[in-house]
């Protein structure tokens, strides 16, 4: 790097951002992650008037729990933009955080930015346009599956095809990469907001209670398994909810067998979708998984015995990835930073 970019990115920080359903995560360069918040703005209407309230740990407290004058929103439902001008707006938010200063002509980053591999071009392109106003100077885009995969550690550069399944909030994104490509992917728009879906639904449906997001979201994390445990029951745990029938308050109880029927589904297609992309890998491929095993990444990965339950359903190795939630972050940064990586960068 001659001295005069030097000069010119002195003050700026390089970043690489993990925009996701759930959570959003801040690789700066250099550093490692800095950030990681959940993916949830509180925006107050006062008079007409819409101005955020909230970004983040802060908005997700809120989250079920609002006045009406109130909302907590999650612009990314379903791994795409579903509220871009909310998105813009946590995405600067985000920045400055970690930034910790106001953005000047000296102090604008490029940001390297990961997008799910089944997006569009006007969704791809809504990422970056809410990137460069945030305050980048250029914007690259990865995609979330070849992000996991480096994060993962696997050897994407070589000319050995592996496969990553990143089960994030929103969406399942299964692909087979290979010399610094991704040789197939498909994205399952089901995830671990599904599940938490599935859980209240359950829980409506035989015991006429219903639970809120939060509350599914806590049992899931807590007490979710891919499987009823051998003893048919498991753990035992009360859930507090509204009853449908009095209207009141009520506790009911529920065990780990009745979690694991209520989160078939969700897995069910998770695993359909791994199978299709396993149906659809070129043979020479297909032989290099057989060895390398499938790596799991993203939150949802983390449901107790997920992993068993795939080896037993595609026949091949399963590993868990070391740190789900982070993986994309991390691979995503070390694509920044790492010359090796180049080809991984899009601008569109
Ligand atoms: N221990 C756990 N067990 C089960 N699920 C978990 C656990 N921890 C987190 N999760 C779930 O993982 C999901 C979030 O994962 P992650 O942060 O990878 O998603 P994301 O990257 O924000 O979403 P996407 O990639 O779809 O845009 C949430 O649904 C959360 O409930
Ligand atoms: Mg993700």
């Amino acid at each position: 790097m001659s001295f005069f970019s030097k000069l010119f990115r002195f003050g700026s920080q390089n970043m690489a951002i993990d925009l996701g359903t759930a959570n959003t995560l801040v690789y700066v360069e250099g550093q490692g992650i800095v950030l990681d918040e959940p993916s949830v703005v509180a925006i107050e209407t006062i008079n007409g008037i819409k101005r955020v309230k909230a970004v983040g740990d802060d908005a997700k407290m809120m989250m079920g729990k609002t006045p009406d004058s109130i909302e907590a929103i999650r612009p990314l439902r379903d791994g795409v933009i579903a509220d871009i001008e909310v998105a813009e707006e946590m995405i600067k938010h985000f920045i400055k955080k970690v930034t910790g200063r106001q953005r000047s002509l000296f102090n604008q980053p490029e940001i390297v930015i990961c997008v799910p591999s089944g997006s569009t071009s006007v969704e791809r392109r809504a990422i970056r346009d809410a990137a460069s106003n945030a305050g980048a100077s250029q914007v690259h885009l990865i995609l979330e599956p070849m992000a996991a995969a480096i994060g993962a550690g696997m050897p994407v550069t070589e000319p050995i095809g592996s496969m990553v399944v990143d089960i994030g909030g929103g969406t399942t994104e299964v692909a087979v990469l290979s010399l610094r490509g991704l040789a197939y992917t498909t994205s399952v728009r089901t995830g671990g907001d599904k599940m938490d879906e599935a859980l209240v639904s359950y829980v409506r449906r035989h015991h006429n209670l219903l639970i809120g997001e939060t509350t599914a979201e806590r049992i899931k994390k807590d007490f979710g398994v891919a499987r009823a445990p051998a003893d048919g029951v498991g753990h035992t745990i009360q859930i507090k909810g509204r009853d449908l029938v009095n209207g009141v308050p009520k506790e009911i109880s529920i065990n780990q067998a009745q979690i694991a029927e209520a989160l078939a589904e969700p897995i069910s297609t998770i695993v359909e979708g791994v199978r299709i992309a396993l149906e659809n890998t070129a043979p020479e491929l297909a032989a290099d998984i057989v060895d390398q095993g499938i790596v799991l990444t993203g939150g949802g990965a983390m449901i107790e015995g997920l992993d068993a339950f795939m080896r037993d359903e595609t026949g091949l190795p399963v590993t868990l990835a070391e740190n789900p939630l982070s993986c994309v972050a991390l691979g995503t940064g070390i694509a920044m930073e790492d010359p090796v990586y180049k080809g991984v960068l899009h601008t569109q």
